[in-house]
């Protein structure tokens, strides 16, 4: 029985960066502190990815600005941060085997071609994920990914120097017309993965015996994430594994909380999975736990990889 779970592969590859395991942390999520990204090196998870980075640091916005309840999380960070600086440094200072994806959310073009440049400099950046959907900055009301301009823009830009894989992390849509777009522009360029999805913007969750709101910026307003927003994390990835060219990869993320959501997001054509609110709520352990249901899951199923499904979802 042991020997069997033991032979399952749930190893994967974004192109050529090979993941012991398919399951990783999302940014943002215990990932900005040198303690948290320590831990993370030391776990069992496949990748690293580091919290979203501006050129300086940032405080964020004014606390209280995370609140979880049974079934999903809202949160305002204000992209919190120790400046890209201090992440670069983190890398140089420390050997590991583990891929690490620098994540980087630069307040406009400019700045995130700073960034970027900055960041290739460094050898030991498996590659770069570029956040185009931070639903929560105080006075900028601009969610990149929802500007198809922007996105064009960056990328007719950013290909001119970039020698990094690179990859774009993408709010949640929810029309099929503007995946199409999106797609259509990012197939014209080597862009390697798209991470689906980032926190749904602008939900409002309440306390009703307080009569209150739970959380202090945007007048409580703020990104949703955990089990709540899994179909809509599943329908992106299902669209974009539709719509891009088939050698971009695609990172399921939103509402992961069990090897079989592992599952699910894997059969809609992710090839990896990013974990953000249930590693919050749960700790670093989460890594063990779900690497074990997820092949407890393919054992009962008779599969022995995750490439025996990968994006097989079947339609009436
Ligand atoms: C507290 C918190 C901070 C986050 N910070 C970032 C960030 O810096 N960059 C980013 O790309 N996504 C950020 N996110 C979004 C998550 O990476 C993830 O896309 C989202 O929470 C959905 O996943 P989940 O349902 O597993 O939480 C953050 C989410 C939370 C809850």
């Amino acid at each position: 029985m042991k020997e069997i779970i033991n032979k399952i592969d749930i190893s994967t590859k974004i192109k050529n960066i090979k993941l012991s395991s398919c399951i990783m942390n999302a940014s943002g999520a215990l990932c900005s502190t040198e303690k948290e990204l320590s831990d993370l090196l030391d776990s069992s998870s496949g990748a690293l990815v580091t919290k979203s980075c501006t050129s300086d640091l940032r405080n964020g916005n004014p606390k209280p600005r995370y609140f979880e309840w049974n079934v999903g999380s809202i949160n305002s960070m204000g992209l919190p941060n120790l400046g890209i600086d201090f992440y670069i440094n983190f890398l140089k200072r420390k050997k590991t085997n583990k891929p690490v994806f620098l994540s980087i959310s630069g307040f406009s073009l400019k700045e995130n071609l700073y960034l970027i440049k900055k960041a290739n400099l460094i050898e030991n950046i498996s590659a770069l994920e570029i956040n185009f959907s931070c639903p929560n900055i105080l006075n900028r009301k601009k969610i990149f990914g929802y500007d198809s301009l922007y996105v064009y823009k960056f990328l007719k830009n950013v290909f001119k120097f970039n020698k990094k894989p690179l990859g774009i992390k993408l709010p949640p849509y929810f029309n099929e017309i503007h995946i199409k777009n999106i797609s259509s522009i990012i197939n014209r360029y080597p862009v390697m993965f798209v991470t689906c999805v980032n926190s749904i913007p602008n939900g409002l969750y309440i306390n009703s015996d307080t009569e209150s709101v739970v959380i202090r910026p945007n007048n409580g307003f703020g990104g949703i994430g955990g089990e709540i927003i899994k179909p809509f994390g599943l329908a992106n990835v299902s669209k974009f594994f539709s719509f891009l060219r088939k050698d971009i990869y695609i990172i399921g993320c939103g509402g992961i909380s069990s090897g079989k959501d592992i599952f699910d997001y894997i059969l809609c054509g992710a090839s990896a999975v990013q974990i953000g609110t249930q590693f919050i709520k749960e700790g670093i352990s989460v890594f063990d736990r779900l690497k074990k249901e997820l092949k407890n899951f393919l054992k009962k199923k008779n599969y022995f990889s995750i490439k025996n499904f990968f994006g097989n979802l079947k339609k009436f």
